[in-house]
């Protein structure tokens, strides 16, 4: 029997189905670091990693007995692809299963921050509301906005799907190759115009190629009512020149479901009542996770069988 690891507990029907068919050892200590990595990649036949453990090239040196990593996840900038490709490590990702949950947390951040639902919460948690007031909390109308997507991939289709035909919105995209796509969106040619756009959402993949897309000049093509939301990956915003602008009132609002060191979200940020902060929740519903463990399993299951897996990325 080929042995698994799995580096964090995942739907106990995958791990079920997985220990039929693996001897399965499934991680207890969190995401892993370089070392236990390198270490894993050594011990194991094939691997079930997801987001936060540290697959960087130095883990693919040497002599490996895991040649497949099925992670569990659509984002795999955690594992350098190239490194384990020139090693002979098949990886994988979960693609798809997670658009439509993923889609619904970038209109949740869209929703509660214009709206300032997470204030509201507070207020109401804390005892501080003095019940309705015809100026209290008012927020930014979303219906019939403009949205700005940067980076029109699978999600990003998603979301402009629900703010056109459910908000009445006008999409605008801003994609590194030309996209044609079957709704109203028009693409721009650059990123400041897509910037520009009442509510801007961030859907790129992470990695080198968007590595602070989002810097200073970019933030600075935004309007000063404009709402940022990110549900990509944290490293593609400058966070600093985000904290900064949202500080100086350069811009009204930001949703945020990722950052550039999680699980660290920076004080700053934390202290500003004009966010609305959420733990990488994209693709947090039972059904979606168990379609995403199962998705990464089957890719290990035809691995084993000497296939190319159906998700394979490298
Ligand atoms: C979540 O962020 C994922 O990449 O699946």
């Amino acid at each position: 029997m080929k042995t698994l690891l799995i580096t964090r507990d995942i739907a106990a029907p995958v791990v079920a189905q997985a220990r039929a068919l693996f001897d399965v050892t499934v991680h207890a200590g969190g995401a892993l670091d370089g070392a236990t990595a390198a270490q894993a990649m050594r011990d194991y036949d094939a691997i079930l990693p997801t987001l936060g453990d540290d697959f960087s090239a130095e883990v693919f040196d040497g002599d490996l007995r895991c040649k497949m990593l099925g992670n569990f996840g659509v984002g795999y900038n955690h594992i350098d692809v190239a490194a384990a490709r020139d090693a002979g490590v098949t990886v994988s990702n979960t693609p798809d299963v997670l658009t439509d949950a993923t889609a619904d947390i970038g209109l949740t951040l869209i929703l509660a921050t214009a709206r300032r639902a997470g204030e509201g919460e507070r207020m109401v948690r804390s005892g501080e509301w003095g019940g309705f007031g015809p100026k209290n909390l008012l927020g930014t109308h979303v219906t019939g906005k403009t949205v700005g997507i940067i980076g029109m991939g699978r999600i990003g289709q998603a979301i402009a799907h629900r703010c056109h035909f459910g908000f009445g919105m006008e999409v605008v995209f801003f994609n590194r190759s030309p996209k044609s796509v079957e709704m109203p969106a028009q693409q721009v040619d650059t990123l400041a115009e897509a910037m520009a756009a009442d509510f801007v959402v961030v859907t790129t993949p992470g990695g080198a190629e968007t590595t602070k897309l989002i810097d200073a000049t970019a933030i600075a093509a935004m309007k000063s009512n404009g709402i940022f939301v990110n549900i990509s990956r944290g490293e593609v915003v400058d966070e600093a020149a985000l904290i900064d602008a949202l500080e100086r009132g350069a811009i009204a609002g930001a949703g945020l479901d990722v950052y550039e060191n999680e699980p660290a979200v920076p004080a700053r940020l934390r202290a500003l009542e004009n966010c609305v902060l959420l733990p990488h929740l994209g693709s947090a519903t039972a059904e979606t996770r168990q379609a995403m463990g199962q998705m990464a399993l089957d890719n290990i299951i035809a691995w084993t069988r000497g296939e190319i897996p159906q998700q394979a990325v490298n």
